[in-house]
């Protein structure tokens, strides 16, 4: 497929956008210095906190799991099953985890991802949710694939 090229120039903070590349939603997070400090608060809630399952670019293999801290991508499909899991920004937010500093929830049975989409321990999502290939093209455009 071709690449997908997604402006975000009106992103607002904490805001997530989504489009459509190969026939999966893809998610781009402008990440606020909060969320992005949220990552290290749930960091021994994670089943895999440094990425060293191979489910990403060797560039967004890091602790923010991406090229820009402020700005997140990934693909919007559960590991699990496929289901597209819920933006959950809010903290806190106990019913869905103790220690919960805002991510994803897969209504289908229950997976939690952090803000990097780190899948939390003793769910059924085996592993984080994908990123997948990208690069910024200027300040204001993110070409996917
Ligand atoms: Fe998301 Fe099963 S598909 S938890």
């Amino acid at each position: 497929g071709a690449p997908v090229k997604a402006d975000i120039a009106g992103l607002e903070d904490g805001q997530m956008l989504t489009l459509a590349w190969r026939g999966k939603p893809v998610w781009i997070i402008k990440r606020t210095p909060a969320m992005i400090e949220s990552l290290t608060k749930v960091k021994a809630e994670v089943a895999d906190p440094e990425s060293s399952v191979q489910q990403q670019p060797e560039y967004a293999k890091n602790e923010t799991r991406s090229i820009k801290p402020g700005i997140m991508v990934m693909v919007g499909s559960c590991t699990h099953l496929g289901c597209s899991p819920t933006f959950r920004p809010d903290y806190p937010a106990p019913e869905i985890a103790p220690n919960w500093q805002g991510g994803f929830y897969c209504p289908c049975h229950g997976s939690k991802f952090d803000l990097a989409g780190r899948v939390y321990k003793g769910v059924p999502a085996p592993i984080n949710l994908l990123v997948p290939p990208y690069r910024f093209d200027g300040d204001t455009n993110i070409v996917i694939g």
